[in-house]
């Protein structure tokens, strides 16, 4: 039998004999896994921590954070205490749908114009076919097309109702390219699939009082910050990684696909010809006013979101009834409320006086020790401001000689 034709817990029994230490993992969590994903062997998990009070368009939310990283989700928190102390995020969105591409090769007789005219009747035949989408409220939106040379471009948006759609999408593609493959003037049809260009864009705006950033001098720096950020890549590339921080936990958090957000983000950053920061602030009237604005192709159902419990439960604490333009609206919120926290720390005390001290838990966790012995040892750690590893070391030394 090929590896992937054997049961998880035969694959694991394979890692033993040759030596891997693997630890426990009862039948029916490995059963579950080997239902999501190929190959399975095992199992990752991540701690889920809340953002406690986001205010979007007037409504409260308390957001799931998926990530090993307590820095983030601490600044998210701080983020979004001071967008609520100053009323919350204002967000717009535009969700028309994804795009998808397909290519055809034409033949030297192909004319441009009449292929146009079947695109009215093939956006019919396919959302007929796939009327369960039309029923959700999605479907076949609009064809656009170009020529270059013998190539045809067609880009096709489909709006994917909840769903991010990609399978859908994939599949409408496939049936959409069939059927045009067959006029005579089309030589071949060379792809059809979804493209991750940015689409489904949410807009999110705070307007904060200086006071509520810790006074003018931290905002100037802030917006000054922001600038730089806006003209030097090398700091617009590390103030996005800040906003993905928290982007990209909620993400995992609610089952979406952090790879194709990310893959849009990147080319969004650079739509005005250079790559720059994905957040603006800008100080008026005393009132810093920050902004943000992301492809969001994101969904609250579809894909492996209906079948993780673990997932289903951080919709419960979103509210179930989220929608996906909603959950986009929140994405946005925290990316801000990440960027936002990043720069008032680098502006003021630097990044790592907090981020340390956060980060002792993870070194603590890495100590052979119990559980009394790594509490003790944290106390010391942030008794004396002392995060490194070799401290932790040696707390637990003196820890035990003191026994
Ligand atoms: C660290 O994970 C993220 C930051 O570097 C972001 C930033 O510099 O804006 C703090």
């Amino acid at each position: 039998m090929k590896f992937y034709e054997l049961p998880p817990e035969k694959r694991r029994a394979l890692l033993a004999s040759q030596g891997l230490e693997l630890a426990d993992l009862d039948s029916a969590t490995l059963a579950k896994m080997d239902q999501l994903s190929e190959n399975v062997v095992g199992r990752l998990s991540l701690p889920v921590g809340l953002v406690t009070n986001l205010v979007v368009n007037g409504q409260s939310y308390l957001v799931p954070m998926a990530t090993e990283e307590p820095s983030v989700v601490a600044a998210a928190n701080h983020g979004a205490s001071i967008f609520t102390q100053n009323g919350g995020t204002k967000v717009t969105s535009e969700r028309q749908g994804i795009y998808g591409q397909i290519v055809l090769q034409a033949a030297d007789d192909f004319e441009l114009a009449d292929f146009e005219q079947s695109f009215p009747k093939l956006i019919e035949i396919t959302n007929r076919e796939f009327s369960s989408l039309v029923h959700h409220g999605g479907g076949v939106r609009q064809i656009t097309v170009r020529c270059e040379h013998e190539l045809v471009y067609l880009q096709v948006l489909v709006d994917p109702a909840q769903a991010m759609g990609a399978n859908k999408v994939n599949s409408i593609l496939e049936f959409m390219a069939e059927k045009l493959a067959i006029f005579p003037e089309i030589k071949t049809k060379l792809f059809a699939i979804l493209s991750n260009y940015p689409s489904q864009i949410s807009r999110v705006k705070v307007q904060l009082s200086v006071q509520s950033v810790g006074g003018k001098t931290v905002a100037q720096q802030i917006a000054l910050l922001s600038q730089i950020g806006e003209t030097d890549p090398m700091r617009g590339v590390t103030n996005n990684k800040g906003i993905m921080n928290g982007v990209d936990a909620v993400l995992q958090a609610t089952g979406n696909d952090t790879r194709s957000v990310e893959a849009a983000c990147g080319l969004w950053a650079s739509r005005h010809g250079q790559y720059c920061s994905l957040s603006s602030w800008r100080l008026e009237d005393d009132m810093l006013h920050g902004e943000l604005s992301l492809p969001l192709a994101l969904g609250t159902v579809g894909g492996s979101i209906n079948a993780r419990s673990d997932v289903q439960e951080n919709y419960q604490i979103l509210g179930s009834s989220i929608t996906s333009q909603q959950l986009a609206e929140v994405v946005v919120s925290i990316g801000l409320a990440n960027n936002l926290a990043a720069l008032l720390a680098i502006a003021t005390t630097g990044i790592q006086a907090g981020h340390m001290k956060l980060q002792a838990r993870n070194i603590v966790a890495t100590l052979s020790a119990n559980d009394t012995e790594k509490q003790q040892v944290l106390s010391l750690m942030k008794q004396d401001q002392n995060y490194t590893q070799a401290a932790a070391q040696k707390y637990l030394i003196e820890i035990r000689k003191a026994k």
